[in-house]
């Protein structure tokens, strides 16, 4: 992440020349408290316990913070080879399923949304231009473990699944890494991106405890990530979210103001990014979390991404200890009464271009 350029000369020095000096030191050695990059815990996941996830060693990992913006780490594509195929295929063809909920139930019958993979994949294959879309493309959220409720803006004990143990593992990995052990997945929102999809303006602040970090992982096409401050005033940072990149909201980033406007095109010259079809170097371990794609699967998958972006955002709602009950009653938190939920900002382009809103209600995911 870059620094803002400071002035070319500061009485009568040239500060880039100070600071260059101030680094090339040797005696004392400079004091690197200043250096822009991301504290990782790098000694709470081993590299075996990393590699049973699907993660490179921790010492690999390229992380990043961002100046003004303390709590927010971005890290750069910590995937082993060949993993990332892996989680896409859990978004496409497991997490879909009953009993987690998506965008579809909203207004198809149980029955209609029942094995939508397989409902969709022989459609999938000998796509013409015009043959109606399929299940999967039209596929825009899946909610997991507390499903949060798009027109409350809330998440109920009434309505939770079993949140998937390999999301639970990864999530709690990635956590512990960036200063937060003990993380408890408990919701998830997977957010599907066609290419001509955008996620509104919006603040995630519907969990119970925001003491708790934010995970965000992307797999598929790129895309532009706005990360604005506390208020809309605030001016956002562009950056790019790529196959395999992870984000982390934690502390004062918890709650800030995002969006995803775009996806941007993939070049001609490599239409999937090459770190998505790259094949596990090793055999898997008995126990490891991430299992070998089939590449019957992988071809579904690679092609679904090929005008597609997968997102999945990790969330832990509750406090340790705390229950619904207790963490809802009246006065008893803090965000209770706070609470805004997702910004709609999008509604109005969804509705002037006659474009579906993902909640039904609420535009958030347009495309
Ligand atoms: C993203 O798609 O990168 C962000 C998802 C979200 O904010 O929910």
């Amino acid at each position: 992440m870059a620094k803002m350029a400071a002035p070319i000369v500061e009485h009568g020095e040239d500060v880039f020349r100070k600071l260059f000096r101030f680094y090339k030191r040797r005696n004392p050695p400079p004091d690197f408290s200043e250096v822009v990059a991301a504290e990782l815990d790098r000694n709470v996941l081993s590299d075996d316990a990393a590699k049973r996830a699907g993660l490179r060693a921790v010492r690999d990992w390229r992380a990043y913070s961002l100046q003004g913006h303390p709590g927010f780490i971005f890290i750069s594509n910590p995937f082993l080879p060949g993993s990332q195929q892996h989680w896409v295929k859990q978004c496409l063809k497991t997490y879909p399923q009953k009993p987690n909920v998506c965008n579809l139930d909203m207004h198809m019958s149980p029955a209609e949304t029942e094995n939508i993979w397989e409902k969709s994949i022989g459609g999938f294959r000998k796509k013409g231009k015009q043959d109606p879309k399929t299940l999967l493309e039209k596929l825009r959220w899946v909610t997991l473990g507390y499903h949060y409720n798009w027109d409350t803006k809330t998440y109920s004990p009434e309505s939770r699944s079993p949140f998937p143990p390999d999301l639970h593992a990864l999530s709690r990995c990635l956590a512990a890494v960036c200063g937060f052990p003990g993380f408890s997945a408990e919701a998830g929102i997977l957010n599907y991106y066609r290419t001509d999809s955008s996620l509104g303006i919006h603040v995630d602040e519907s969990e119970l405890d925001h003491t708790w970090p934010l995970l965000s992982f992307s797999f598929g096409q790129t895309a532009v990530f706005l990360l604005g401050g506390a208020k809309r005033q605030d001016a956002p940072t562009a950056m790019f979210m790529r196959s395999g990149d992870v984000m982390v909201m934690s502390g004062p980033s918890r709650l800030l103001y995002h969006a995803v406007p775009c996806l941007v095109a993939a070049p001609a010259s490599e239409p999937l990014p090459s770190c998505l079809g790259a094949r596990p170097t090793e055999d898997a371990a008995e126990d490891a979390l991430v299992r070998p794609v089939s590449e019957q699967d992988w071809e579904v998958c690679s092609r679904y991404l090929l005008t597609s972006r997968v997102n999945m955002t990790v969330r832990q709602v509750l406090g340790p200890g705390r229950t619904f009950e207790v963490a809802t009653r009246p006065g008893a938190s803090p965000h209770a009464e706070t609470r805004r939920g997702y910004d709609d900002d999008g509604a109005e382009e969804a509705t002037s271009n006659a474009k579906k809103s993902r909640s039904g209600s609420e535009c958030t995911l347009s495309s």
